[in-house]
């Protein structure tokens, strides 16, 4: 579980808090979607979890996060990071390897994870994300997309009991990016392994996420199940986030007849509503 109090957190040299009273809880098994506009704070909200904050981003930091118990503030890094498995945003800042295999068997070999354990672990992660042709490929030859499958197949092998995952489909075009989710979704569901994702693809994040959390200028705006977030479509367009095709239809349903429509999260319920209302 992961329990965030009153966090508030300045980068150093700033003035201006990149997190503000920030009060969230994880639940183990969670599949938490973190949605918001540019600069609203979630890369911030991502490194407070991972304990990048405070470890390696320094400033004034108030309140607390705790991972399964541990206060991130007394916990080094490395041991957060045994529980916490972070994908960046950036990629290439996190990739350090030449070629693809070795960035695998670098984290693995960190972890102290036994030699005759490691060839399993790449193999399995690579084949999970689907790139087990790149394993000797030259990271340098890859487009953004593959080392994004790279990064995700190199957190994956270390199993963390946590994966935090910072806009992990940016370069993926929709299929890619369903064969993530679907991952995450298995993880998550067989292996109780909790997701917090921050996702820009807002359809494909509300079919997956059991819980949204909105952030606006470093302060969450709402939180709670994807459903009751998306009830507040309005309210999220005017921060600047988009909502689900479907459910701005069920929305504009809802207000044509003046009778109240549940809110429609995919294709299937967008295809029921409009069934019930012409039958
Ligand atoms: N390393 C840093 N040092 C100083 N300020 C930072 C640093 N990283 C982020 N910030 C500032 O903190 C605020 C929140 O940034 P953050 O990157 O968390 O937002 P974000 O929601 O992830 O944005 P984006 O959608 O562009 O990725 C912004 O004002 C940003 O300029
Ligand atoms: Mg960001």
């Amino acid at each position: 579980m992961i329990e965030i109090q009153d966090l508030t957190f300045i980068y150093k040299d700033e003035k201006k808090p990149a997190l503000q009273d920030i009060r969230l809880t994880i639940p183990e098994g969670g599949f938490l979607g973190v949605i918001g506009p540019a600069g609203a704070g979630k890369t911030t909200l991502a490194r407070a979890v991972s304990g990048m904050i405070p470890h390696h981003y320094t400033g004034d930091y108030y309140g607390s996060v705790t991972v399964n118990g541990m206060d991130t503030v007394e916990t080094s890094l490395e041991d957060i990071s045994r529980l916490v498995g972070m994908v960046f945003q950036d990629v290439d800042s996190q990739i350090i390897s030449p070629v693809v295999e070795d960035e695998l068997l670098y984290g693995l070999e960190n972890f102290g994870i036994p030699r005759e354990e490691i060839p399993q672990r790449i193999d399995e992660a690579l084949q999970k994300v689907g790139i087990a042709d790149l394993r000797e490929r030259a990271v340098g030859s890859l487009s953004g997309g593959q080392r994004q499958k790279v990064a995700i197949a190199s957190i994956i092998a270390l199993r963390p009991r946590i994966l935090v995952l910072d806009e992990p489909t940016g370069e993926l075009d929709p299929r890619s990016s369903r064969q993530v989710f679907s991952l995450l979704k298995e993880l998550n569901e067989e292996q109780r392994i909790t997701v917090i994702i921050i996702e820009q693809k807002i359809m494909l994040l509300c079919e997956f996420a059991r819980q949204l959390a909105v952030l606006s200028e470093g302060k969450i705006v709402r939180q709670g199940d994807t459903r009751d977030v998306l009830a507040h479509a309005e309210e999220l367009e005017a921060l600047g986030v988009n909502c689900p095709r479907v459910t701005t239809l069920s929305r504009a349903v809802s207000v044509k007849t003046g009778e109240e429509q549940p809110v429609c999260l995919n294709l299937d319920e967008a295809e029921a509503m409009v069934r019930r209302l012409i039958s």
